[in-house]
């Protein structure tokens, strides 16, 4: 995850560069249900309304908590499928504020009403993030569901008047695109505390419609016109929060913007982005599914590294021989290609692996996703790109 805004100030108002604490654990994003109301186009988990046989009980979800606490893990976020369609998901949360987690609940928002927000704002969440992912009819078309996006933002409006931290995760994709200067408008007419932008990751049902990614110039313009809108926000003394994920390219490119704005301030950036380090997928993040299986993070539901139901979390993460975590936990990572080559690979640690491997079937391939140039990277002008062509050339109707 990039943090745009911390970035962005420490332009405007430069502060000593420090080293970043190594976390007492990995974030855990808990996909404690897969089933779900929606069925988005580009949903990793290919969710859907029906009943997935063989989820952890309760109990189970209970004894992995108080391994995960033990084990250091700071940060639960709990997802889905639909994380509210669970029947014990109030009792869950509940336990992991008792014992001291940050949780946050990931959410398509279609299921918070009048009838369960008090609950939710009883759990005390420290951020319940909701899926828009572009204006009304872009958005139902995306999550093939009429009307989700009037229940999604009247969630947002109830969340709001209950006081908790809400944000909007917005995944860009060529259909959505042109939205997103609407999308920062709806913002402040809100009042949203936090902005996610989630690039595409080619996984599940995402995989699938691969073809309708954001292709680089329009990753290029979106990501600049999020760099000026916090920028001019932080102008105005506007201190929303803008993340972005899944494509750790974001971090680069933010210093080609700080070469044009605050040139004095490109060696310190720099130095910033390099102890941030990049993707941490593997290593700071983690993710267990609905029935118990550890993976890197949660693009990787392909790649099985135990299951917490024979091994506890705390035993499978610490496991050293196998061959992708231990190239995850090299630092910088053994990438091949253009990412080899690049000059920001100690930035942005190789970007995110599960697009190579899902192109190339090599976890190592490049990135296709990476917008840059090769004149940015500091490779010469000629290299072609390995995988991005083929990352195309699917069909984009077997959803
Ligand atoms: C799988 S959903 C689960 C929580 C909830 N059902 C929702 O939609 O917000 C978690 C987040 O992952 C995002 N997501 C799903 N598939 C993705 C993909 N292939 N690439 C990037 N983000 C994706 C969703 O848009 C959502 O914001
Ligand atoms: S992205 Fe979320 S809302 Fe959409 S189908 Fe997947 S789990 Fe459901």
């Amino acid at each position: 995850m990039f943090r745009m805004t911390r970035y962005i100030k420490t332009l405007m108002n430069p502060t000593p560069v420090r080293a970043i604490p190594k976390p007492s654990g990995p974030v855990v994003i808990w996909n404690l249900i897969r089933r779900c109301n929606l069925t988005c186009k580009h949903c990793y988990s290919i969710s859907a309304d029906i009943d997935f046989k063989g989820e952890l009980s309760t109990q189970e979800v209970y004894t992995v908590m108080d391994d995960l606490k033990a084990y250091g893990v700071p940060v639960l976020i709990l997802s889905g499928g639909e994380p509210l369609m669970r029947p014990d998901i109030f009792d869950i949360s509940h336990r992991a504020k008792e014992m001291g987690f940050y949780v946050g609940l990931s959410t398509n928002g279609t299921l918070i009403t009048e009838d369960n927000i008090d609950k939710i704002k009883a759990v005390g969440y420290d951020y319940v993030g909701i899926s828009i992912d572009g204006l009304e009819k872009t958005h139902d078309e995306f999550r093939q569901k009429k009307g989700a996006f009037r229940e999604s933002m009247h969630a947002v409006a109830l969340c709001k008047q209950a006081g908790i931290k809400v944000g909007l995760r917005f995944t860009l994709t060529q259909d959505n695109y042109p939205e997103l200067p609407a999308m920062l408008e709806m913002l402040d007419e809100h009042d949203i505390d936090k902005f996610y932008l989630s690039h595409l990751n080619y996984s599940g049902r995402g995989g699938r419609n691969r073809k309708r990614d954001a292709w680089y110039d329009m990753t290029r313009d979106a990501m600049t016109l999020l760099f000026n809108h916090c920028h001019n926000e932080l102008q105005r003394g506007i201190e929303r929060e803008y993340v972005t994920g899944n494509n750790d390219a974001d971090g680069p490119f933010l210093i080609e913007w700080a070469k044009e704005h605050y040139p004095d301030q490109v060696d310190a950036l720099t130095e910033r982005l390099t102890n941030w380090g990049g993707n941490s997928s593997g290593v700071n993040i983690s993710n267990i599914d609905n029935l118990g299986t550890v993976h890197p993070d949660t693009f990787w539901w392909d790649y099985n590294l135990g299951n917490v139901r024979e091994t506890p979390f705390s035993e499978i993460w610490s496991e050293t021989k196998d061959p992708l975590m231990q190239g995850f936990r090299q630092h910088p990572r053994p990438v091949k290609g253009r990412c080899a080559e690049c000059k920001f690979l100690n930035i942005c640690n190789g970007n995110t692996r599960v697009r190579a491997y899902n192109i190339s079937r090599d976890f190592w391939e490049e990135d296709p996703g990476c917008y840059l140039t090769n004149e940015e990277i500091g490779v010469v002008e000629s290299m072609p790109r390995r995988v991005a062509a083929a990352a195309i050339e699917i069909p984009v109707n077997n959803l």
